[in-house]
């Protein structure tokens, strides 16, 4: 990548995440991650947000300063928004080149970032609505919004210019190709990264909505006219496409989400798979959509996206070894980990002799609060009987009721 213009005095430079790498050491980048990085040059220069510390990243930031013609020793302040080390593993590169300059960060991010770095240089504690003017029309205002996922994240507005350096919050996975900007996508194009915001908020911030929720409250509140997020795309002809879904994707919550079922299920001998099969004829029948995820094809990064926004889960997987067939376990306990709560949901299974699997996920969903509301669950001894079949169909289209009462409006 290039380095590239944002708007006046204000440039984007970026890194991409190779597609075979693990986001935070798990999370699969089928489509790589764009890592963004901003430099805004007044009379004095400001980095806001750095890169991971992988090789040869710090060393594309250095170049992609030289090409917009920033020294690295004319760098004034370096803006830490948010300490975790994909923004600021590049500090341990820059400390070596040198000190001559000022931190600026939370008193939580100084915490942190001590823990992290030998920050034995000149730093500035900022607060909300705190100001540094970099002359010539360039001003930033720092806004904390904390816990969008660590305790110490805030973003930081360039007045002059409304650009809102929002790091992890309005971010995506997804590499960014020659241009990071939203106008210069097509609509399936914004569509994938839509996509890729849902899965980065599912697997990154969901767990901390409610934060997300105020930080997007506050965010509402300022005069921003650019998004510029430390992953993902700029948003310069429709900042508020990102903003809105970011709000939609925090209110999901509680629970109620879009009228859409997830069906995670899994099998070992196919008597599970087809009991399934009129579930979700039934649901179909109400025309209510489904999102199928098989269990442990599915890498449970989409089922956490797909559950997010979905009002409604059906659970399908036999007894194994007196509890429940155990990659819909793993992926039932990452739905818990990750609070996804206040689901109507539905449970199915096949068993041998004397079940366990619908005692295990009691278990699981009592112990993480998940708090979802389950229609009865339709257990049966081998194959399901026609009766049973019947049944399944009615449940199905039950479940697709509750969901299109209980989703919440498109806004
Ligand atoms: C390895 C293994 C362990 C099992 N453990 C149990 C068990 O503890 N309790 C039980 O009732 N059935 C148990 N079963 C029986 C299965 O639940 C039963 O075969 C069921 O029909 C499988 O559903 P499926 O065809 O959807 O895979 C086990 C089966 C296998 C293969
Ligand atoms: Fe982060
Ligand atoms: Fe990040």
């Amino acid at each position: 990548m290039e380095a590239t213009q944002v708007a006046d005095g204000l440039f984007c430079l970026s890194a991409n995440l190779g597609t075979g790498l693990l986001f935070e050491g798990m999370w699969p980048l089928p489509r790589g991650c764009s890592m963004n990085s901003y430099v805004v040059k007044g009379r004095e220069v400001a980095i806001v947000d750095g890169v991971c510390d992988w090789d040869g990243v710090p060393e594309t930031l250095y170049a992609q300063m030289a090409q917009i013609g920033v020294d690295v020793h004319s760098i004034r302040y370096v803006v830490i928004n948010h300490t975790e080390p994909d923004h600021t593993g590049w500090l341990k590169s820059f400390l070596q080149i040198t000190r001559d300059f000022e931190v600026v960060i939370t008193q939580k991010g100084l915490e942190l970032a001590r823990a992290f770095y030998d920050l034995e240089v000149n730093y500035r504690i900022v607060r909300s609505g705190d100001t540094i003017d970099l002359g010539n029309g360039k001003m930033l205002r720092f806004e904390e919004t904390p816990n969008v996922h660590w305790p110490d994240t805030m973003v930081t507005l360039e007045t002059g210019t409304g650009t809102l350096l929002s790091c992890d919050i309005f971010g995506a996975f997804g590499a960014l190709e020659q241009s990071p900007f939203d106008d210069r996508l097509d609509e399936a194009e914004l569509k994938c990264f839509e996509a890729e915001a849902l899965r980065y908020f599912a697997n990154i911030v969901c767990r901390f909505s409610p934060s997300v929720a105020r930080a997007v409250e506050k965010v509402k509140g300022l005069p921003v006219r650019i998004v510029a997020p430390g992953h993902g795309p700029i948003w310069r002809r429709d900042p508020g496409r990102i903003i809105d879904l970011y709000q939609r994707l925090a209110s999901f919550g509680g629970g109620p989400a879009e009228p859409v079922v997830t069906v995670v299920w899994g099998t070992m001998y196919g008597n599970t798979e087809r009991a399934l099969a009129p579930v979700l004829e039934g649901i179909a029948a109400e025309g209510v959509e489904t999102a199928v995820h098989q269990v442990p094809e599915t890498q449970v990064s989409n089922i956490l996206a797909s559950a997010w926004r979905s009002t409604g889960i059906v659970l399908a997987m036999p007894t194994y070894e007196f509890r429940m067939f155990p990659p819909m376990a793993a992926a039932l306990e990452e739905l818990g980990r990750k609070v996804v709560k206040g689901k109507v949901a539905f449970r199915l299974g096949s068993f041998g002799w004397s079940g366990g699997a619908q005692r295990e996920l009691d278990e699981i969903v009592e112990r993480h609060k998940l708090g979802w509301n389950f229609l009865e669950p339709v257990e049966f001894k081998g194959a399901a009987l026609p009766e049973q079949l019947e049944l399944l169909y009615e449940r199905g289209r039950e479940l697709a009721r509750r969901v299109k009462s209980a989703a919440l409006r498109q806004q």
